[in-house]
């Protein structure tokens, strides 16, 4: 049997208390989503391989829904930002919602028959993700990116479309802020 439980989120450090798990990605793991994954190497050379993100959730065996923080670190690679992979829901048929904490970025999203939008990530804004959207989320700040997502428990990760196709849109920086330009790779 489940039973209710308050869970204290702090959104500037994203810790999720209690949680059920947690997992961590490192940079070199999102090397091939970048334009230029050669860039990624500098980086890594140069910085060592990072924490680019780190998710930590509250997902209570049995439950239909679950919740948790994910903890994007700031940096570049090249004309890029820090990003998530990228991912539709396995189950199809599941959305998602994401309310940013703290920090700045952006949600990149796009639809599968090709409509592109993009969510501002402010702290206070929280973005509707609905089904059949492939959604990523960029740093393009320079403080932590905190925000707090919310799903059906087994709305799951197909992430194989977003790693192969690539995302529609990119987030770059042009002139000093992030600018969304058409991801010149991406594989129609
Ligand atoms: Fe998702």
């Amino acid at each position: 049997m489940l039973f209710p439980e308050g869970v204290t989120i702090d959104g500037l450090t994203g810790a999720v208390t209690p949680a059920t798990g947690r997992y961590v990605k490192k940079l070199s793991a999102l090397r091939d989503l970048y334009e230029r994954p050669e860039q990624v190497d500098a980086y890594i050379a140069a910085h060592g391989d990072v924490d680019a993100y780190d998710v930590i959730e509250y997902r209570p065996d049995g439950s239909d829904i679950c919740f948790g923080t994910t903890i994007m670190y700031p940096g570049r690679i090249g004309r890029e930002y820090f990003l998530t992979r990228g991912h539709f829901h396995a189950k199809t048929d599941r959305g998602e919602i994401y309310y940013t904490q703290s920090g700045e970025g952006v949600l990149l999203l796009h639809s599968r028959s090709g409509e592109t939008r993009s969510v501002a990530m402010t702290p206070g804004v929280c973005a509707f993700i609905p089904p059949e959207w492939a959604h990523r989320s960029v740093n393009t700040g320079p403080e932590k990116l905190v925000f707090v997502w919310m799903c059906g428990i087994d709305a799951g990760h197909d992430y194989g479309e977003v790693a192969t196709r690539g995302m529609r849109d990119l987030v770059v920086e042009q002139d000093g802020r992030p600018a969304i330009v058409a991801n010149p790779k991406y594989r129609v």
